[in-house]
């Protein structure tokens, strides 16, 4: 593979982070995101192999992509996830190797993860209340997450983070009780607000607990929040409060921060996305597996990046007012690429 060769879109963003889905499949059914409970799921020889998801992550990180993250679904549900883990861990390029877990799984995986070469987790986390996980994932597992997160921190897996949608009426009162439960485990939370992607087909705008009101709640408790001035184009605003924790605020839906976006997303099928609410994607499996060189596969993954102009959330939020629905549940029926899940959150 030839050097680090960085191309930019149409606004001048550069390819940083890519976010690789290693299958559609859950263990979980968090309301916001897979409401239901049957999908249309990607035909499972359609999904790319480790060797492929290795090839075209170096085709990638030839073109400018530095960071790298495995989600899902969930992506302890995929076979074998050690050795990819080792695989990509062992790519010249990729300074940054994450993964992005709903915690289920983690407590029997978290120390063969670090072996392979992870270097961080995210783990998502709504409530630190068993009867309320129950009813936002429809499963009983939340123990399970808890002992994940424990796991996940007694190998010494560093720089943990915690993820946390916020909903109106659902969690908005766990927020002091989450940033405590962050301290304890060294886990850095992250509130993020509401979405209205893919299957989130509950949204209502009445749902989403804004930024504002986060950021209300918590200094109410502790007193004033001190904003960390920002290094880096992660969706992440972060705060330091007057004792020093650290926590932050993902404002997707009412502060988007598409003029910054510097990542794209792989489905587990091998389809394309340059924004988490696009419509369509470019299919990279049937060139990859029609032979396409490693020079084919940069250039149509550099062209396609110059020409990409997408601004999905800043587009949502100007648009949101109309009322229209993005997108109605019967094209999400009919493309599983339009998910939320299948596109990895
Ligand atoms: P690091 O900053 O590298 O730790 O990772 P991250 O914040 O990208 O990872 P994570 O998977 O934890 O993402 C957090 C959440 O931010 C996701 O679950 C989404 O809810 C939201 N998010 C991630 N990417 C995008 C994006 O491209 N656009 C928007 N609007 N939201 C995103
Ligand atoms: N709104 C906000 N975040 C969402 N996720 C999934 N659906 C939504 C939504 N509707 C994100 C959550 C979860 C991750 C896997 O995907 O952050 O932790
Ligand atoms: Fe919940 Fe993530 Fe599973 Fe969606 S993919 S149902 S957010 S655990």
């Amino acid at each position: 593979m030839e050097g680090s060769n960085q191309v930019r879109d149409v606004h001048g963003r550069p390819m940083g982070a890519l976010r690789i889905s290693l299958t559609d499949r859950c263990n979980l059914r968090c309301r916001y995101c897979m409401p239901e409970e049957e999908y249309a799921w990607l035909p499972r020889a359609d999904l790319l192999t480790f060797e492929e998801i290795e090839r075209l992550t170096e085709v990638f990180v030839s073109v400018g992509v530095d960071k790298v993250r495995l989600t899902g679904g969930e992506p302890l549900l995929r076979r074998g996830l050690p050795d990819l883990v080792r695989r990509l861990a062992g790519v010249p390029g990729v300074k940054d190797l994450a993964m992005t877990t709903n915690g289920v799984l983690l407590g029997r995986n978290a120390e063969t993860l670090r072996e392979a070469g992870l270097h961080r987790i995210t783990v998502s986390l709504d409530t630190l209340r068993p009867d309320r996980f129950t009813e936002l994932t429809r499963r009983g597992t939340h123990g399970d997450v808890l002992a994940g997160i424990t796991a996940a921190v007694a190998t010494g897996l560093t720089d943990l983070k915690i993820d946390t949608v916020v909903m109106r009426g659902f969690n908005d009162d766990e927020l002091v009780d989450l940033i405590e439960f962050g301290r304890e485990m060294s886990a850095e939370i992250r509130f993020i607000e509401y979405m209205d992607v893919g299957g989130a087909t509950h949204w209502s705008k009445e749902k989403v607990f804004s930024r504002a009101e986060i950021l209300k709640e918590i200094s109410s408790h502790y007193g004033s929040c001190e904003e960390i001035r920002k290094t880096d184009v992660a969706p992440a605003d972060r705060f330091r409060l007057p004792d020093g924790t650290v926590f932050g605020i993902i404002s997707s839906t009412t502060q988007p921060f598409c003029a910054t976006c510097d990542r794209s997303r792989l489905t587990a099928d091998g389809m394309w996305l340059r924004c988490l609410y696009a419509m369509t994607g470019t299919d990279l499996r049937t060139p990859l597996r029609d032979g396409a060189t490693d020079a084919e596969l940069r250039e149509l993954i550099a062209g396609t990046w110059q020409r990409r102009t997408d601004r999905g959330a800043v587009d949502r939020l100007s648009q949101r007012e109309t009322g229209r629905v993005f997108v109605s549940v019967e094209s999400l029926k009919r493309d599983p690429h339009l998910e939320m899940h299948t596109r990895g959150g």
